[in-house]
Parts: C-alpha cells; sequence; structure tokens
C-alpha cells in the first residue's frame, strides 16, 4: 500500500493508542538518580529524563503538567545510525584509540510507515500536553516533513499551523547530483488562536548600503553599512555548530543554540516550562536556562543523557537527573577508598571501574578490544563523570561535589572538607553514559 493511502490508518492508530491511556492509565514514575545544585526545594525542578519520551508523557499528563512550549527535533527518517567517537589517550596504544559508540538508530523496519506512527502518536500527547497558548515545534528535514505535515494539520488543525521556518546553513557534504541540500524545515503549530507570540526583529540591509533616510524610520549602521530593523522572516541563516564551535559537545546532530533562542524568545515568557522530548545534547535545556525558562528534556540514550547531563552541570544549573521505564541495566562497579584524613578533610581516591560481567562490555564487537586494552592500561580512563554526596540520607542523592571536566581526564584522588558525616555516596558515569552508584559508611582514621 501507497504511504499516502496509509495516512489514514496511521493517524487513526495513533489517535486510538493515544485515546487507550485513558483506560488503563498505566503510568511509570520517575527514579531519582541525582539532584543538582538544588538548594531551594521548593524551586522548580528542571529535569533530564533517561528513557522513552513516551512514558514521561503519560507520567506528565497524569501530574497534570502543562507545557508552554515544545521543540523537538525526532529522528529524520534519514535510515542511518548514529555513534559518538569517544577518543581517549593512551600510553600505550599508539594512535589515540577511537571507540565509535551507537547513540541512537533512524533505521526503521518496516520503513516509513513504522516511522510516522512513532511521532504521530507522540504528538497527540504533545497537543495535550500543551497550555491553551502554548506552541511545538517539529524539527525535520527533506525525508519526512511533507507526511509529517500533513498528519500536524489532521491533529493540530490547519488553522493552527503558523510557519514552516527554513533554516538554512552552509555545511555539509555536496554532490554534483543535486543542488546541494542545505536547510532544514521546522513546523511550527499553536494549541489555540490565543497562543503566545513575540515578534523578533532582524537586520535588513538598505540597498546599496547606505541611508534611505524616510521619513519615521529609524536606520542603523554597522560595519557591513545602513540597515533597518524589520519583522523576522521564516527563512533562518545560522551557521551548524562547527568543529570549532565553542558550544560543541561533541553529539552527531547537535542543533545551534541560535536557533533554539529564536524559537524560545518568540514563544515563550521567563518562568514558562519548555520541554524537549529528543532532547540529545541538550540544546533546548542550555538555551532554556540562559533565558531563564524552566526546561525538561528526555532522551532514550545513555551517552545523550551523559553528555546533557556534563553540558548542564556545567552551566551551574539546578535540575534533576531522572530515568524513566525499564532502561537497559549494564551491571558494573567503582572500587574506592574514603579515609577520613588530618585537618578535617576526607580523602576518596577511585581504585577500579569495571563491569561485572566480562561479556558486558556495552561497546560494539569491533570496539571490545580497545576498551579491554584501555582498561588494562588503566580502567579509570572510562571515567567521563563522577560526583559525591558527602552526606548521603539514603534517598536522594545530591552530590556537593562533581568532577566533570571537558577534554581533561577527571581527578580520580581528591580531599574535600569533612564534618564529621557517617556516609558517602558516589555516583559515576562512564564514557558509554553507564551509571555506578555506591554508598558506604566512613572509615574514620584519624580522631
Ligand atoms: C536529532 S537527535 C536530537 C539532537 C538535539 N536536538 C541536540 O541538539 O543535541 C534525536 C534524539 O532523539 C532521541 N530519541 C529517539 N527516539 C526517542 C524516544 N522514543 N524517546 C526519547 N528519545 C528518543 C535519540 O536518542 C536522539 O538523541
Amino acid at each position: 500500500m501507497r504511504i499516502l493511502e496509509k495516512l489514514p490508518q496511521i493517524l487513526e492508530e495513533s489517535q486510538n493508542n493515544y485515546e487507550r491511556h485513558f483506560k488503563s492509565y498505566e503510568v511509570e514514575e520517575l527514579t531519582l538518580q541525582e539532584r543538582i545544585h538544588l538548594k531551594d526545594h521548593a524551586e522548580y525542578k528542571n529535569k533530564i529524563v533517561q528513557g522513552d519520551n513516551l512514558e514521561l508523557m503519560k507520567h506528565l499528563l497524569k501530574e497534570k503538567i502543562k507545557i508552554n512550549l515544545i521543540y523537538i527535533d525526532p529522528p529524520f527518517f534519514s535510515k542511518s545510525d548514529y555513534k559518538v567517537n569517544i577518543k581517549k589517550a593512551s600510553d600505550k596504544i599508539e594512535s589515540i584509540p577511537v571507540i565509535e559508540q551507537f547513540a541512537y538508530k533512524d533505521t526503521w523496519k518496516e520503513g516509513m510507515a513504522d516511522y510516522l506512527k512513532m511521532l504521530c502518536t507522540r504528538l497527540f500527547y504533545m497537543k495535550d500536553l500543551l497550555s491553551e497558548t502554548g506552541s511545538i515545534f517539529v524539527h525535520l528535514d527533506r525525508h519526512s516533513v511533507h507526511y509529517v505535515k500533513v498528519l500536524m494539520d489532521e491533529i493540530f488543525g490547519q488553522d493552527h499551523f503558523i510557519n514552516e521556518i527554513i533554516w538554512s546553513y552552509k555545511s555539509g557534504g555536496v554532490s554534483k547530483r543535486y543542488f546541494a541540500r542545505k536547510h532544514d524545515t521546522v513546523l511550527f503549530y499553536s494549541k489555540s488562536e490565543n497562543y503566545h507570540f513575540e515578534c523578533l526583529k532582524e537586520k535588513s540591509y538598505n540597498r546599496g548600503l547606505k541611508p534611505y533616510k524616510f521619513k519615521g524610520v529609524t536606520e542603523y549602521q554597522d560595519e557591513n553599512g545602513w540597515y533597518t530593523l524589520v519583522s523576522m522572516k521564516d527563512v533562518w541563516h545560522l551557521d551548524m555548530v562547527g568543529r570549532t564551535s565553542g558550544e560543541r559537545v561533541n553529539y552527531a546532530t547537535q542543533k545551534p543554540e541560535a536557533l533554539l533562542e529564536r524559537i524560545l524568545l518568540a514563544c515563550s515568557s521567563e518562568g514558562d516550562i519548555c520541554v524537549d522530548f529528543f532532547g540529545g545534547s541538550g540544546t533546548l535545556a542550555s538555551v532554556a536556562s540562559k533565558l531563564k525558562r524552566k526546561w525538561i528534556i528526555c532522551d532514550m540514550g545513555k551517552i545523550a543523557c551523559m553528555i546533557a547531563h556534563k553540558r548542564m552541570v556545567l552551566k551551574g544549573v539546578a535540575y534533576d537527573m531522572c530515568a524513566i521505564g525499564n532502561t537497559e541495566k549494564v551491571e558494573s562497579f567503582i572500587d574506592f577508598t574514603a579515609e577520613v584524613a588530618d585537618k578535617g578533610k576526607l580523602h576518596i581516591s577511585l581504585d577500579r571501574y569495571g563491569y561485572k560481567n566480562d561479556n558486558e562490555i556495552p561497546a560494539s564487537p569491533k570496539y571490545q578490544e580497545t576498551v579491554k586494552a584501555l582498561m588494562e592500561e588503566d580502567s579509570l580512563k572510562l571515567i567521563e563523570y563522577w560526583s559525591v554526596d558527602m552526606d548521603y540520607d539514603g534517598h536522594e542523592f545530591k552530590p556537593s561535589w562533581i568532577s566533570c571536566q571537558e577534554s581533561k581526564e577527571v581527578v580520580t584522588d581528591i580531599l574535600l572538607d569533612y564534618l564529621a558525616q557517617e556516609r558517602i555516596a558516589i555516583r559515576v558515569l562512564d564514557v558509554f553514559g553507564i551509571e555506578t552508584f555506591v554508598n558506604q559508611n566512613i572509615i574514620k582514621e584519624v580522631e
């Protein structure tokens, strides 16, 4: 059957999936993994959630959360799988070993219909979650945008279609067989007529770059020449996140903050809740926190969540790191020593990291030997992030110390202030995003 003929069936099945939820109300709870920088417990908790976004949507519906702005950048139906390149310096392996780690799949067993069902079901939930003045932005490209537009017209209503934004960029490959493909499309729909929208302005350079001196028109000048400020158009020329960009976090499909900034400035206000259900490396969270919005991001990938977590920790923002649903578990361990040292200090040193089962190294077969060689040299090289709660209460892990250096190795030996606490907890994330959590009574050597 042609995809065009399948669209009504996809819509119906997706709507049934969504409506079935209100019969069973089977909802997963969030598991809190780490509470970052949260001093004031009354404060709204921003969230990074690892797991399938469908579970999170059901959870948010149950909690009656209303979202002001949703931006999603789902897989595009590109029929490729995406990887993260993990590089680790080694004294024993000659060239710096690169481990290609699977990040997420964009391949679909039953092709386009399979893909559209996944997205369409979620769009029903997202519409329900939006506040009356809310908007949704769906970021796609040529592969599926035309079909998704038809589905969104049905779900949100043609009258609520606001813009088709073209994001045009320069980077990426070219072909001699077709015009260089250099744009993505962002579909913008509102929940109702009463949607929040701030008209943004952009520069429009005068012809000849000279002043027009029209009555009542304010003109400005910069290094390029004279311009006026006009309402922002729906074609946005913005650079991709390049190799040398300061915002790059080594995630294949990372989107530029400038793009998200326009969306958040136009359709949300300070204090609003902004959500990205396909959060990847955390671009929405980063922009939302800069613009004083509250945020929730979700991703199925452990590695994506770990990258987003590192990105947000370095910004000093308060949030909860959580998981939802059944997430694949790899049994790992961390051996460490924690001893009370002189002058009110606790000495913690990480000794060894590893996987409980040798066959469970979470890398693809091609890279198993590289990982084993790195681990034999120094197993702590696999640690990407670790944090310590110096006064663990047995329930909420609230680290008071975090090691999360970009591009440098993490420190593995530390001295922390010790105020007679009894129990510490340590959380480790490795380069694959695998979590290890341990807690232990403090060994008091010096009284
Ligand atoms: C194109 S990337 C998003 C990139 C992101 N905008 C950024 O700037 O880094 C799409 C993401 O969706 C995630 N994803 C795919 N299906 C998902 C699902 N059902 N639930 C949660 N995340 C999902 C993938 O793991 C991937 O990280």
